[in-house]
């Protein structure tokens, strides 16, 4: 039986280099491993056997069984892979093979409205003296959270729904509030910056939420701010993004790094109250974070978002078309002039 064995294991492994596709692996499985097949029909015959010798030959006859498995699986893994492989080669193309895309009848489409927006807002900065900070998407636990006084198993983590990776340690930075701890390491007040980028939350879409959005943050620190300044600023902020007069109000809000936290809506002639800013006097423990003495100093921090700004804009009655790559989207905003009637 021994022989059998070894027959049968070779017998498979020559037919395991002729078969090509999930039909004929299935027919092989059969003629091997079926009911009627050599593994079981040897199997079946273990029985009439001296029970030492039983034990020996089911032992190698199990072996057997698992070896030819284990090939099928990996058989069927190859095919699986091949067929994307060619599915990828098929239909893969060099883009630059076919010449610029103006040549291909493409018409310019012009800059996005977001970083139309953006381009504006950055030169309202810059001429208030703030300087522009950059950081990563990918953040760590420390900056998205435990710096900005939201330590671990804090229930605060669960207001900002998180795409965590694996490491359980980085994340998809959820608000750009990482840039004021980040900013904060080269810097002593009295200091002002604004960081702009992407941020991203775990959320269900819908036509004003989208799982990813552009931020703005600020920080303003030096000696006796308070929430007057806020308010001033947050006012002269809107009037230069609107170019017209703006009513702003405050409603009390939470965020564990602010102390006092609101949320600052503006309108307009007396329209719709909209909620632009997420904003606060920076939290003392958060100061103290960034090295800088709570007693001495003071500042205001809020987060602004940009995509808001722009539906409100333009107009534009779904968030999704900004991150859509859809050209004819973009396109409706070529010929955009700042100040121009839609504003
Ligand atoms: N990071 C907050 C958010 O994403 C906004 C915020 C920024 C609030 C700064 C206060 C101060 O909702």
């Amino acid at each position: 039986m021994q022989e059998q064995i070894q027959t049968i294991s070779k017998e498979f492994q020559s037919a395991l280099t002729k078969i090509k596709d999930v039909k004929e692996m299935t027919a092989l499985k059969q003629e091997f491993l079926g009911k009627k097949g050599s593994v079981s029909s040897l199997m079946s015959q273990l029985k009439d056997l001296e029970p030492e010798t039983r034990k020996a030959i089911g032992g190698q006859l199990h072996a057997l069984r698992q070896e030819i498995e284990s090939e099928l699986n990996s058989f069927r893994q190859q095919l699986e892979r091949n067929q994307v492989n060619e599915k990828l080669q098929a239909s893969w193309e060099d883009p630059s093979s076919r010449g610029s895309l103006f040549d291909q009848g493409v018409s310019e489409a012009g800059l996005h409205p977001m970083s139309q927006i953006l381009n504006e807002v950055l030169e309202i900065f810059t001429s208030m003296g703030f300087e522009v900070l950059d950081g990563p998407h990918i953040e760590d636990d420390f900056h998205n959270f435990t710096a900005l006084n939201i330590p671990d198993s804090h229930p605060a983590r669960d207001l900002q729904d998180t795409f965590w990776f694996e490491d359980g340690k980085h994340l998809l930075r959820t608000h750009t509030s990482g840039l004021q701890i980040r900013g904060m390491k080269d810097r002593t007040p009295p200091v002002k910056f604004i960081g702009p980028g992407q941020v991203f939350r775990c959320e269900r879409t819908d036509q004003w939420h989208d799982f990813s959005f552009f931020q703005l943050e600020g920080l303003l620190i030096d000696k006796g701010i308070s929430v007057a300044h806020l308010l001033y600023f947050a006012k002269t902020l809107f009037e230069e993004i609107f170019r017209s007069e703006v009513e702003i109000r405050t409603r009390p809000s939470y965020f564990p790094f602010v102390e006092p936290g609101l949320e600052i809506d503006m309108r307009r002639d007396g329209g719709k109250w909209v909620e632009m800013l997420g904003s606060g006097m920076i939290h003392p423990r958060v100061l103290t974070h960034m090295g800088v003495d709570p007693d001495e100093y003071s500042g205001f921090a809020f987060g602004l978002g940009l995509d808001r700004l722009l539906l409100m804009r333009y107009g534009v009655e779904d968030i999704r078309h900004l991150r859509s790559g859809d050209l004819r989207f973009v396109k409706q905003f070529a010929t955009y002039k700042a100040g121009g009637a839609t504003c």
